[in-house]
This record gives structure tokens, sequence and C-alpha cells, in this order.
């Protein structure tokens, strides 16, 4: 169910479209924001818990890297059949965590979901079953994501898993343009204008740096994960199950 506010960010013409910064007036509309913006959003969150619980481990860590409003956190937080688990969902926007820190409060999750403002690159990871990075990696610095990527295969336990969301990009130019066409439909039918449309695309141009999904693989076989499966794919939108 949406909660938020509709997304009207981008609605008005601006004389000059900043970077997109995940502040306040993001966090206040996020949840219609992903939903109207991201094909598959609902769809893997709806499969979130049979995916989650197919590798969760009593006693161990569960860490939402990028958690925003904590949706995946949450989702976890109820379906776990383990109840000796830790959440640590983790976000370096102030607005994010002070928003999600209200929800887990008002739903008596704040014992098992822990909150981080912090960084990924400075949390520890170990002991973990179930590591998620939803649409989260393409927001960090290229020259760092093998880092994190790696740190997250050191601290999965055997037989845990990381499940990988991304936008993606394509070799060959003309799928990318088919595939970028497509989304922009998506979002034209999900009620977003033109001026709104391509505000978002020049804020989001220096922001959200796509890799290939060769490169995606690529990083995830040398980071050790042994299995590396596409769960899900919605257009140029992209979930993977690495298992350690
Ligand atoms: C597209 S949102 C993620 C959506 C979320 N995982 C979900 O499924 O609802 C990206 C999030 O990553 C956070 N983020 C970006 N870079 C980060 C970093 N270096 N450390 C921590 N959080 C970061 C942003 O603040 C934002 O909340």
């Amino acid at each position: 169910m949406n909660r938020s506010e509709k997304d009207r960010i981008y609605a008005n013409k601006q004389n000059e479209v900043n970077d997109f910064v995940f502040d306040e007036n993001v966090a206040d509309v996020f949840e219609d924001m992903i939903q109207r913006s991201v094909p598959g959003y609902i769809a893997l969150n709806q499969m979130l818990p049979v995916i989650a619980n197919t590798f969760l481990q009593q006693n161990t860590h569960i860490y939402d890297l990028g958690c925003s409003l904590g949706e995946a956190s949450i989702s976890i937080a109820k379906s776990s059949v383990y109840k000796n688990i830790q959440i640590y969902a983790v976000d370096n926007s102030d607005a994010m965590v002070k928003q999600l820190q209200e929800r887990l409060a008002k739903q008596d999750l704040d014992t098992m979901i822990k909150v981080i403002l912090s960084d990924i690159a400075n949390i520890d990871i170990k002991n973990a079953s179930f590591v998620i990075l939803n649409y989260t990696l393409q927001f960090i610095q290229r020259s760092k994501r093998n880092d994190l990527v790696n740190k997250i295969y050191a601290g999965l336990n055997s037989g845990g898993a990381l499940l990988l969301s991304e936008k993606i990009t394509y070799q060959d130019l003309e799928e990318d343009k088919l595939m970028q066409r497509l989304h922009e439909n998506f979002k034209r039918l999900n009620d977003y204008s033109e001026l709104e449309i391509s505000q978002k695309r020049e804020a989001l141009e220096n922001v959200l740096i796509r890799d290939t999904h060769e490169q995606h693989i690529d990083r995830l076989h040398h980071a050790g994960f042994s299995e590396v499966s596409v769960l899900m794919k919605y257009l140029n939108f992209v979930t993977y199950l690495a298992i350690k």
C-alpha cells in the first residue's frame, strides 16, 4: 500500500536541475516515487519474504544496505521464521533514517531492526545470512563497488546470499535505447509528464551510474560467489541472487 504523498518533485520547470539527492523532499514522496519509477519494485518486495526465508539462519545478521524507508527490512522482520535474527538497516540519508525510525517505533519493530545512519562503505559485515543491496550500488562510486561486494562476500556465512537489484545499461547501444524508451513509457503510464521525466533524467545523469549485466556478473564471481542467478528482470531493472 502506498502511504506517501504523490511525487511531484520535477512537475514544475526548474531553472537549473540540480543533481539528485536523497533529501527530505525525496524521503517524503519516496514510496510513491520508487513504485512509479522502478519496474518490478512491488513484485520484488512481494517475493522478498520467500527469498529471505530461504537463506535466513538462526542467530545471524541481515543487512539492508541503502535501506531508504526500510521496505525490505520491515518485510523480513514481519515474515522471518526466526525471531532471533538482527536486521541492520543502513542508509546515509538523514531524512530516510529519521522517517524509518519513526515508522519502526509505530510498529514495535525497533528491537529487531537496528537503523544505522552511515555510509555503507564504513559498515562491518559479519555473521550474515542475507544481505540486501537493492537499487543502491548504482549510486556508489564505481571505484568503490568491487570493495563493497568483496566485503559483503567476506561477511556472509556459508550458504548465505546477497540480493542485488540494479538498473543496468547494455553493451549494445540499440538495446540500451530500446530499454530506456520502454522505461520512459512505463513512467508515462504511471502518470509522469514529459517534463518530470526529462528533469529527473537530467538530475540522475551524474548520480546513477549503471553497470552492464556482464560487469555485475564478473564482480559477483570475482568476489567469490559460487552461484549467481538472475532472479527477476523487468525491462532494464535486474535482480541478482548470489549465494556463498
Ligand atoms: C534507490 S534507494 C534504495 C531503495 C531501497 N533499497 C528499497 O528497496 O526501498 C537508494 C538509497 O541508498 C542510499 N545510499 C546511497 N549511497 C549510499 C551510501 N554510500 N551509503 C549508504 N546509503 C547510501 C540513499 O540514501 C537511498 O536511500
